[in-house]
């Protein structure tokens, strides 16, 4: 059986598909025999940021109408060989997927991986309802800036009805300076609001755009998001990995005066 996680968010472009290629190559360096979900459907975006996009044959749709399983539907990833991703239809309306059909999805993946993490879409639509009821964990994506937290609240209560046991939250985006300033939130005053556990916190870093542009997961690269990604996975393999303080910049002596 695996331990299938949804990734999402309130609000889009919080860093759900950053954070999906971040932890599943993570995870899979670790060992962990893992497959990445992209049920953003008419986007498609996870192929793209595992480096993937040239190896995608089959994907989601081709499954859901029973032209491929959907085992054989997965790539494999040559850099990180425990990872797999089934890579998001472009043409398929989500709001034409059952729940049921996702169900079978999963199963039939059930077997061949160990941790299965979903790439959802943002928001609260009908179609994302229809996806987290099959998710044994959510990890939440959020700005921390608040109206991004509202939504992510929004949405934390929408997996706990939905009978989400575990539900945590990554505060992606953070820049140290507007924290001190008041402009951003504190992420532990986040998790607070949102009575959630902290999962981590990703500071607001290039590398991650060089990273996507390069189709390379931030994990395991020598960079503050990559690291602090690289924590996340071990938080989630259980390990304790304290959340470190927030890296201000040192000041200049003529800022000193
Ligand atoms: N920690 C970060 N620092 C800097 N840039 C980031 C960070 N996380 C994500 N980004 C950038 O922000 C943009 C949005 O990220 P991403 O695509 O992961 O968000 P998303 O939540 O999946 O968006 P969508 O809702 O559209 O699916 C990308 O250009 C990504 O490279
Ligand atoms: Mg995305």
């Amino acid at each position: 059986m695996s331990r299938i996680t949804v990734i999402t968010s309130g609000k889009g472009g919080v860093g759900k598909t950053t954070a999906a290629a971040a932890i599943g190559a993570g995870l899979a360096a670790a060992g962990k025999r893992t497959a990445v979900i992209d049920l953003d459907l008419g986007l498609r975006n996870l192929d793209v940021a595992l480096g993937l996009e040239t190896q995608v044959f089959w994907h989601i749709g081709d499954v859901l109408k029973g032209t491929v399983s959907a085992e054989n539907a997965l790539i494999e990833s040559e850099r990180y060989p425990n990872l797999m991703l089934l890579a998001a239809a472009q043409t398929v309306k989500p709001e034409t997927v059952t729940e049921e059909a996702l169900r079978k999805l999963l199963d039939a993946i059930s077997g061949t991986a160990e941790h299965i993490l979903i790439d959802s879409p943002a928001g609260i639509g009908e179609y994302f309802q229809k996806i987290i009821p099959l998710a044994d964990e959510g990890i939440v994506v959020t700005a921390p800036v608040v109206s991004a937290v509202r939504d992510a609240d929004k949405v934390l209560h929408l997996l706990e009805t939905a009978g989400v046991g575990k539900r945590s939250v990554i505060v992606s985006g953070v820049r140290p300076e507007l924290v001190r300033t008041g402009a951003m939130m504190q992420p532990a005053d986040i998790t607070d609001v949102l009575g959630a556990e902290l999962l981590g916190v990703i500071p607001d870093d290039d590398a991650v755009i060089s990273c996507a542009n390069e189709g390379r997961p931030v994990s395991g690269s020598n960079t503050p998001a990559g690291q602090a990604y690289d924590r996340i996975v071990r938080r989630i393999l259980g390990e304790e990995v304290p959340i470190p303080p927030l890296k201000f910049k040192k000041k200049g002596w003529f800022r000193r005066r």
